[in-house]
């Protein structure tokens, strides 16, 4: 202190209020443009990618850090070794077999399953707190199994689920009725696959039902307007994947969606993948339903009313999803 001056000097600076750190395993398409997005949208402080190609990873790092200039402050840092992962707040799974054209993501379980029992059980050592959400696919039997293969606790551990599907399906809505996709609200439930549904029953725009909607460019969203729209969804991958290989710019949005919920707690309502617990009678199984997602991870799953035919539909894609899982062992 200065010679009977009020004012205790501290020679040491104050410690700096803990950032948040976000842990992308897997930097392939899907991770680094996720990692791109993360850090445009200014969700994370540090961004960790983990990649078994030490080259690849490195080369992202660099790519991603020369932009910090034109983004908010962020430090990124990459590896092949799994102590960069070290206290992450969230780890993003994405590393995974890629989706071959024509090939349904059920396909790929094996070749996921075998890399999550490599790789999980070591960052989950090293990052013991962190929210974990699965994004490979078949998200949904990777995120049942990753729960059993890491031991975190059901709200600890989920799945991007059916988020993506989810924007989609409001893409299309707003294309077919000219109004603001932010405006639309639908949710995309089951399955992140080719048994998922369209929750149409409680479907608003601008707090008008779906079903009772006659206004806007396209008029009523008639039984077979419907139909076609969840046609194009489930098969929007597909479609890309021919295109393009892979899709990514969509699925890492939402994934950053999914980290801002966590990251800042935000009790967003977002439609991920976690596992079921005797919802409208469901249990054992990894599905989305809308569920609350802040800084603990999925806090609570919503009771949204559903159609008799969306029951059957849930019923079904539940089956689909657990017929899998068993057939690996889980
Ligand atoms: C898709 C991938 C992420 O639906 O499954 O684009």
């Amino acid at each position: 202190a200065i010679e009977g001056d009020e004012y205790a000097f501290s020679p040491t600076p104050s410690v700096p209020r803990r950032t948040s750190k976000l842990g992308i395993v897997g930097a392939g398409a899907v991770g680094s443009t996720m990692a791109y997005a993360a850090l445009m949208r200014g969700a994370a402080r540090t961004v960790a990618l983990l990649d078994v190609n030490k080259a690849k990873v490195e080369a992202e790092v660099l790519d991603l850090s020369h932009g910090i200039q034109f983004m908010s402050m962020a430090e990124v840092m990459g590896s092949d070794d799994v102590s960069v992962m070290a206290d992450c707040d969230v780890v993003m799974f994405t590393a995974g077999a890629k989706q071959k054209p024509g090939q349904s993501r059920l396909d790929l379980a094996e070749a996921t399953i075998s890399l999550v029992q490599k790789v999980l059980p070591g960052i989950v050592e090293v990052a013991p707190n962190a929210v974990y959400v699965m994004v490979t696919n078949p998200v949904d039997v990777v995120t049942y199994a990753a729960l059993k293969i890491s031991g975190l606790p059901p709200s600890q551990l989920f799945g991007s689920g059916t988020v993506l599907d989810s924007s989609r399906l409001r893409y299309l809505i707003a294309r077919h009725t000219g109004v603001a996709v932010q405006n639309v609200h639908a949710y995309v439930a089951g399955e992140h696959g080719d048994t998922e549904l369209p929750l149409w029953s409680s479907a608003t725009i601008g707090s008008v039902p779906i079903l009772e909607w006659a206004s806007g460019d396209g008029g009523p969203l008639t039984r077979e307007v419907r139909d076609a729209i969840a046609r194009e969804v489930v098969e929007s991958a597909y479609r890309i994947i021919e295109g393009k290989g892979a899709t990514n710019y969509a699925i890492a949005l939402a994934g950053s969606r999914i980290i801002e919920a966590v990251l800042k707690d935000e009790r967003r309502i977002l439609p991920v993948s976690s596992l079921l617990d005797g919802y409208l009678g469901m249990s054992d199984v990894c599905l989305s339903v809308p569920s609350i997602v802040g800084s603990s991870g999925v806090r609570e799953r919503l009771e949204v009313p559903m159609s008799s035919d969306e029951l059957m539909g849930m019923r079904r894609s539940a089956e689909a999803v657990r017929s899998v899982a068993r057939r690996f062992g889980f």
